[in-house]
């Protein structure tokens, strides 16, 4: 792998090209990008599906109330933020919150498809049905609903990289349906159990590089 300072100068010139990008016209409608932040080293990335009010005010993922359940449910396996490395599918926020178009998708996710390439996780969390449909359509797995494949780990090599692929709902459904939070929960459980397993147990070799 990429020294990694190396990998952190390219992350932030991606940065920089998802804030100026316009692959797509969501541009026109957003307060600010959201490339994705966190540990280049992680061996845990979670995906979500895109911006929305808080995320487009700020240009950070997850800093709503979703992001607050999100920072809950990492403490409880022992993480932060700081660990693991928080990037969506579509990086501008769709207006009203509507779900991202096919198109949409399709511009933007090379830049996921890059940052995955550099930061080389072991596992990857799709947190809803949007980033789910469009990981798991590189194993291939085509599903339904979210919750008919929750929680199960696909083995499968992603942008040329063997990752742990763990689907599961989207922590905003959960803020009003304690049936998904305790989804959630279960999920993250398994995640936690995957980390284990790794060769390196830890979630952050911080030490690289
Ligand atoms: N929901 C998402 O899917 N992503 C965010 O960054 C925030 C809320």
């Amino acid at each position: 792998m990429e020294r990694r300072q190396d990998r952190r100068e390219q992350m932030d010139e991606l940065a920089a090209a998802i804030r100026e990008c316009r692959r797509c016209p969501l541009w026109k409608d957003a307060r600010h990008a959201v490339p994705g932040e966190g540990n280049i080293d992680a061996q845990l990335l979670f995906v979500g599906e895109a911006p929305g009010q808080r995320e487009d005010l700020t240009g950070r993922p997850f800093v709503g109330r979703a992001g607050a359940l999100l920072e809950e449910l990492l403490a409880g396996i022992g993480l932060s933020r700081g660990d693991v490395f928080i990037a969506n599918i579509v990086k501008h926020r769709p207006p009203g919150n509507r779900d991202p178009r096919e198109s949409e998708v399709a511009a933007c996710t090379p830049y996921l498809e890059r940052q995955i390439r550099l930061i080389g996780p072991a596992i990857i969390a799709t947190l809803g049905r949007h980033s789910s449909r469009y990981i798991l359509s590189k194993v291939p797995v085509d599903f339904e609903r979210i919750t008919d494949i929750r929680g199960r780990i696909y083995a499968a090599e992603v942008f040329g990289r063997a990752v742990r692929i763990i689907p599961t709902v989207h922590p905003a459904a959960a803020l009003y349906n304690p049936r998904y939070r305790a989804m959630l929960e279960e999920d993250f459980r398994t995640i936690e159990e995957e980390i284990r397993r790794l060769p390196d147990t830890a979630a952050t070799p911080h030490s690289q590089g």
